[in-house]
């Protein structure tokens, strides 16, 4: 039988580098290292991502860090360097065993005496998220002269670096290597270890501090190697004022390899506990089990689980593309993952928000408005690392202007969406207690500066916005959008309306840098008054105005007018701004979401409208089309879009490359998305009022579902067959 928790490559293929450096990550949320192979060096994109540390060099983008990488790897037999890139292998395998977490390649390389078989394992330590551990085996099936030369290669790869401007090596038993920015005073530490066969050497080549073990190799014997690496950053306690506090001696093993047994079989079993509470059990469909398990062992693997305030980058920990910033995509389609599964870890990434919102709140006031204008693309502190220039253009190579930063107001109410469905579904109000609700408060006060009233006006309008599709810059009341300044409006009157719940030290807080009454009235006058386009006579509802007076042309129609085929579809003169296609989900993510105030007709309908007239140009798109189909009761027509959403990474492809610039990475909002249209889709889970509603509409090949869910601090196991569902709580 198939292992359904098994992703494989066989054979070698050049040009699926960076695909495989996506699909074969391995990452603890402290750390995210790319699935590149041991010989590989930053052309082949090798990145040690690090979370929530970030540079910025000269005019280029904000981004951020990649470590030195301590697992730089290379065979040499009887004198000759053996490597896929080098060496034809006659036999190639990368395996990721996705429930263990462990990554392991084994290559046979054939030289005139015989074959000489290579095996390289790695994981991530879940318990000290600084440490990395592998282990090498090499076999010569003749004897032969063999150098090991494992150790730190500091040729980083970077996309707008270097960042890196000093390097300081130390060899003793234990390597390291501080490396250290100028600009901000960053500093990242690599220390690494290794034990095994043979005489010992050091050897200094290029950038790379490297061990060099030479040995005879004898017919048939297997030689082991058992390497340990730590990396600690200027952002950890570790490492205070440019020192370790700590004794690095400890990190080590004296007997590497009894050390390594030890921490593998902790690491699986870490895993298997995680899975315990989150995977989904699909009988009847390998293919999106395997996938949608998948997602989730990505999501587990980017889960800041070492901080009590941090969030997901849109890339995750797969490298420096979008600049490791983190977006609408954390509350909007990844949260409810560790909602219901690891409701900590949905804390955190609500703190990060709540512990930047003086950010927001000076990016509000940056443009003339009040309260808290979140950062589109959000850096440490709620930097906003959008470029007001954040797209080049292919044919003049200039920097066009896009209005991403300055314009895409949904991000606040992605935040207040994000903190009311943590309180709602675990009942922990210590997230409002500890600032969630001044921040609800100041995004509801953001879009209340921002309403128009036209002087012979009944209603509020939001101008001069983009909504999730950017295809369309500038427009006036995008539904979304009102629709979830709405939302801000009525979560902050809610709120503020039971102040008295609250902390005193909250009150006396809120008291002081609010006229609550005032704010009350303010926000009840905007719910009830903000303009909501309704379904016209056909049923549609307009994404914004005068959308449905644009070109109405075929997505292929549009396609065939580029001139380039990296060309920008939005902006003042793309292929898509003057027609109806748009980039994304828009209403249909509206509908989605809000699905219980419209008609079982107004949701199909606009389905059924807008999927044609989609790009899907973003990975956030495909799972609302599979969540709204599911809605409607049409799991069939889902079924596409949710694989779309779970095989994101799996299958690679999409977008990689924007001219030069590496534009690929993992999609966690994609996994997320995938889990989502399981557990709301076709399991049709609802949470209400402490109680657990199951509608299910399976796919027809499934025959039944099983997962657990937390809700409200008690581990529920529900069980689907059919149309059929047991909820039992463990
Ligand atoms: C999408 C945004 C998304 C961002 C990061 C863009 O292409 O249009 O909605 O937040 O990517 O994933």
């Amino acid at each position: 039988m198939k292992n359904l928790w098994i992703v494989e490559e066989q054979g070698f293929h050049k040009e699926g580098i960076a695909d495989n450096g996506n699909r074969f990550l391995i990452g603890n949320g402290y750390m995210g290292i790319r699935g590149t192979l041991d010989e590989f060096t930053k052309e082949q994109l090798v990145a040690i991502n690090l979370a929530g540390i970030y540079d910025k060099v000269g005019d280029g983008w904000r981004e951020p860090l990649n470590a030195p990488n301590p697992i730089y790897t290379v065979l040499h037999v009887d004198g000759e360097k053996y490597g896929v890139l080098e060496k034809e292998a006659i036999e190639h395998t990368v395996t990721l065993n996705f429930r263990e977490a462990v990554l392991c390649r084994k290559t046979v390389f054939q030289t005139q005496k015989g074959n000489v078989t290579f095996q390289a394992t790695r994981f991530l330590n879940m318990e000290n998220p600084h440490l990395i551990h592998a282990q090498y085996e090499v076999i010569c099936d003749f004897d032969a002269d063999v150098e090991f030369r494992t150790g730190i290669d500091i040729d980083v790869w970077d996309i707008y670096g270097p960042h890196f401007e000093k390097y300081e090596c130390g060899q003793e038993q234990i390597f390291s290597v501080k490396a250290s920015i100028q600009e901000e005073r960053e500093q990242v530490w690599v220390l690494e270890k290794t034990q095994g066969a043979g005489n010992e050497t050091v050897l200094k080549e290029n950038d790379k501090l490297l061990r060099v073990f030479s040995y005879r190799a004898v017919k048939g014997e297997t030689a082991v190697f058992t390497k340990q690496c730590a990396i600690y950053t200027s952002k950890d306690k570790e490492l205070a004022a440019g020192n370790l506090t700590i004794n690095i001696d400890d990190l080590f093993a004296k007997d590497m390899e009894a050390a390594y047994e030890k921490e593998k079989a902790e690491h699986i079993a870490w895993w298997e506990e995680k899975w315990n509470t989150s995977q989904v059990v699909i009988d009847g469909d390998d293919e999106a089990m395997c996938a949608l398990n998948y997602s989730l062992y990505h999501l587990h693997s980017i889960a800041p689980r070492h901080s009590d305030s941090l969030s997901i980058a849109a890339r995750g920990l797969s490298g420096q593309t979008y600049k490791g910033a983190v977006f609408w995509d954390t509350e909007m389609f990844i949260l409810d993952f560790f909602l219901y599964t690891e409701p900590s870890v949905a804390k955190t990434l609500l703190k990060y928000r709540i512990d930047t919102l003086d950010g927001a709140r000076q990016k509000a006031k940056d443009y003339g408005y009040q309260g808290a204008f979140y950062a589109w693309e959000s850096q440490e502190g709620g930097f906003d690392a959008c470029s007001d220039y954040n797209v080049t253009d292919v044919f003049t190579g200039r920097p066009m202007r896009t209005y991403f930063k300055d314009k895409q107001i949904h991000i606040s109410a992605a935040i207040v969406s994000g903190i009311m469905r943590y309180v709602e579904h675990t009942k922990d109000y210590s997230v409002l207690e500890e600032g969630g609700i001044e921040t609800i408060v100041e995004c509801a006060r953001f879009y209340y500066s921002l309403l128009i009233k036209k002087v012979n006006g009944a209603v509020y309008e939001l101008h001069d916005v983009i909504g999730p599709d950017e295809y369309h810059e500038r427009v006036n009341n995008n539904g979304y959008t009102n629709r979830m300044a709405k939302y801000s409006f009525e979560k902050a009157y809610e709120l503020l309306s039971n102040v008295e719940k609250f902390s005193e030290s909250t009150q006396k807080k809120l008291a002081e840098k609010f006229d609550v009454s005032a704010l009350k009235e303010e926000f009840k006058d905007a719910a009830e008054n903000i303009y909501i386009p309704a379904p016209n006579e056909e049923g549609v509802i307009e994404q914004f105005d005068g959308y449905l007076g644009l070109e109405d042309v075929s997505v292929e129609e549009v396609r065939k007018r580029l001139l380039h085929e990296k060309e920008y579809w939005g902006g003042a003169y793309g292929v898509a701004s003057h027609t109806q296609i748009i980039k994304q989900a828009d209403v249909v993510t509206w509908l989605t979401l809000f699905a219980n105030e419209f008609s079982k007709e107004v949701l199909a309908k606009n389905w059924e409208y807008y999927e044609p007239r989609t790009e899907h140009g973003s990975s956030l798109s495909a799972c609302m089309y599979a969540w709204l189909a599911c809605i409607n009761g049409y799991p069939e027509k889902a079924y596409p879009f949710f694989l779309k959403s779970a095989m994101a990474d799996l299958k690679g492809g999409g977008k990689q490359w924007a001219g030069l610039v590496y534009i690929g990475g993992t999609h966690p909002a994609a996994s997320g998305g995938a889990y989502m249209n399981a557990i709301h889709g076709f399991a049709g889970v609802s949470f209400e009022d402490g109680k657990i509603k199951v509608n299910p509409v399976l796919p027809p090949n499934w025959k039944s579902m099983k997962f657990t869910v937390s809700y409200q601090s008690k581990q529920y196991a529900i069980e689907i067959n059919g149309k059929k569902s047991t909820v039992t709580e463990l």
